[in-house]
């Protein structure tokens, strides 16, 4: 699909940004947009930043200079829990699920959100509760089966190969219903077969409910091969940013990934 075609207008900016912990400085006056309905590819060697820029944008680093822009509006210093309020969901290049809690249960902690019964309500108007426990549980059901894990629904997380942690986790970022999805490597350590899969979950996200997503890869042939744009960090400095033809050409890019440069 044409990019030009599909993505809208820029619903979160990052200008000048600039993080560093003590003397190391993990992003150097990074100024990113991210555009609605795109699929964003951060790619770049090991150490470039790419978690960094992730942590800033839902909040978990505060980064010295530059401002984060939601829509239009800057946001300020924000914690995880607003970003998601905001719509912002991610999963994380170490899989942070409840181990010992059953998929199905992992799931339903995305859609914590969307509930609106709290816990003296759940008290007081038990009827109230317990329809919107179904309803969630109904969502909850809903994404199982788009991303085919009826039958390790009841399975403790902890039990699961590497592979469907991952799928799982997957699955709880989207029961948040996000506006943005931000994946951190979400197929390292899997098999061919199974980044195929991780690759169509990702697509069908971004295609059926027009989820924009922010998606970081090592993996160049399948960057290349689902991305509407590509943006490359190197040692903290933004060095490329456009079309996979575009990045591909990319001399200072080459030069990063040869290992020319340093
Ligand atoms: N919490 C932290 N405390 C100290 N240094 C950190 C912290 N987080 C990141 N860094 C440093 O910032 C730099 C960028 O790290 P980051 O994790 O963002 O890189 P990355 O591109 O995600 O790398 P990888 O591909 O290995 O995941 C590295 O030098 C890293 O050691
Ligand atoms: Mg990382």
């Amino acid at each position: 699909m044409n990019p030009q075609h599909k993505t809208g207008d820029v619903i979160l900016a990052a200008e000048n940004i600039s993080l560093s912990f003590g003397g190391v400085k993990a992003l150097t006056d990074i100024s990113l947009d991210v555009r609605e309905h795109e699929l964003l590819s951060i790619i770049g060697p090991n150490g470039a930043g790419k978690s960094s820029m992730l942590n800033v944008i839902n909040g978990v680093y505060h980064p010295q200079q530059g401002q984060v822009t939601w829509r239009g509006k800057p946001r300020g210093a924000i914690h995880p829990h607003e970003a998601a309020r905001m719509g912002i969901a991610r999963t994380f290049q170490n899989i942070a699920l409840f181990k010992g809690m059953s998929v199905l249960d992992n799931i339903m902690t995305g859609r914590n959100l969307k509930m609106h019964a709290n816990f003296l309500q759940q008290a007081l108007w038990w009827g109230r509760a317990q329809r919107e426990e179904m309803a969630q549980r109904e969502k909850v059901e809903q994404i199982i089966d788009f991303l085919e894990i009826q039958a390790i629904r009841k399975t403790p997380v902890g039990r699961l190969p590497y592979g469907l942690q991952k799928r799982v986790e997957l699955a709880r970022a989207i029961a948040a219903e996000p506006t943005l999805l931000l994946l951190d490597e979400p197929m390292a350590g899997m098999n061919v077969e199974e980044k195929q899969d991780m690759c169509r979950f990702i697509l069908d996200i971004n295609d059926a409910f027009g989820t924009t997503i922010v998606l970081i890869e090592h993996d160049m042939g399948v960057v290349m091969d689902i991305s509407d744009r590509v943006i490359v960090l190197d040692y903290g400095k933004k060095i490329g940013d456009g079309t996979p033809h575009d990045v591909r050409n990319n001399p200072d890019v080459i030069a990063a990934y040869l290992g020319t440069r340093h």
